[in-house]
């Protein structure tokens, strides 16, 4: 059975190597997109497996099936990328994985971290050897009280991290986890953007989370309280967020995502005009941290992705007698 690896990156190929041997497939791998111009690459394969790079649309979803294509897999958690109905319509199957919560989890304490210790205006400085400690006297974690949008898997592991921190933890989702009651304090959402001084989101992309948080969300945010986003762009308003920052209502925000980047990250985009006003705004700000949503990025996360993507092509495979 062969799978076509597409998106695939140099430090993917170790784990599509050794789990192919263990799965006992045949993999292509293309270090390119797929984009509706190249579909027929994908003849003699019986699964295809994406990243988010770019859109899997129901016109492509149809030229795959004509070519043999059953299963769809993505090497991601989210699956907003595939237009999953159109592939239900057409019988194929579709998969997300399920990769270590820890990778996330980690990084998003890691921005609370940088953002309270001014970790951008520290190392800037000290490129240019200004060692002084001018304005970027930190504060305490342990001092603070963490607001959680979100207790999934990601939202679940962070609020478990946090405890050794010693900072109060409020929660917010539709479902609570009772594996989280000695934690966590579950609230609603206007309480918990009202008395966190850190909010952290770990919320699926969707139709009703669409920017929830806008500019009324950001208008109950204490003054001074730092945004965290490690999940979807989408999530925020972006334009509001820029607002409340420039309005010093927001202490800042440290982003590993933003609205529309998805054709800017995990590209080397040096000496190109990159034609995102809000990305450049929020770039410029001293108090906003920036990365290129490469939160999940891990040996440990990596080998997840790869080994979860092939072993449901193979489990799906199987199950229909193709494998
Ligand atoms: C996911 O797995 O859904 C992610 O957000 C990371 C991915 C885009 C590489």
């Amino acid at each position: 059975m062969k799978i076509v690896m597409y998106s695939a990156r140099e430090d993917e190929i170790e784990f599509f190597e050794h789990f192919s041997d263990v799965y006992g497939v045949e993999c292509k791998v293309l270090l390119h997109d797929p984009w509706p111009y190249n579909v027929e690459e994908v003849e003699g394969c019986t699964c295809v497996s994406v990243m988010t790079n770019t859109q899997v649309t129901a016109e492509m979803l149809d030229e795959y099936y004509k070519l043999g294509v059953r299963f769809i897999s993505t090497r991601t958690v989210g699956l907003e990328h595939i237009d999953v109905a159109h592939a239900e319509k057409l019988g194929m199957g579709v998969a997300n994985v399920s990769y270590t919560p820890y990778s996330v989890a980690e990084y998003a304490l890691m921005m609370m971290l940088m953002s309270l210790r001014h970790m951008k205006t520290m190392v800037l400085r000290a490129w240019g050897q200004d060692y002084a400690l001018t304005g970027i006297r930190g504060s305490l974690l342990s001092d603070k009280t963490v607001g959680i949008i979100g207790t999934g898997k990601i939202g679940s592991t962070l609020a478990k991290l946090l405890t050794g921190f010693g900072c109060k933890i409020l929660a917010y989702d539709i479902w609570e986890n009772p594996a989280l009651a000695d934690i966590v304090t579950y609230v609603p959402l206007d309480t918990l953007l009202e008395e966190s001084d850190m909010v952290t989101l770990h919320a699926p992309s969707s139709p009703e989370n669409y920017q929830m948080m806008n500019r009324e969300a950001f208008g109950k945010m204490k003054k001074g309280a730092v945004l965290v986003n490690t999940a979807r762009g989408d999530l925020v308003d972006t334009e509001a967020l820029i607002c409340a920052l420039e309005e010093g209502h927001l202490g800042g925000a440290a982003l590993d995502i933003l609205d529309g980047d998805r054709l800017i990250n995990y590209r080397d985009k040096k000496g190109e005009v990159i034609c995102h006003r809000q990305r450049a705004v929020l770039m410029s700000l001293a108090n906003v941290i920036m990365t290129p949503h490469m939160a999940f990025f891990t040996d440990h996360s990596v080998s997840d992705m790869v080994e979860i993507s092939m072993r449901s092509c193979t489990d799906f495979c199987k199950e229909k007698g193709l494998f």
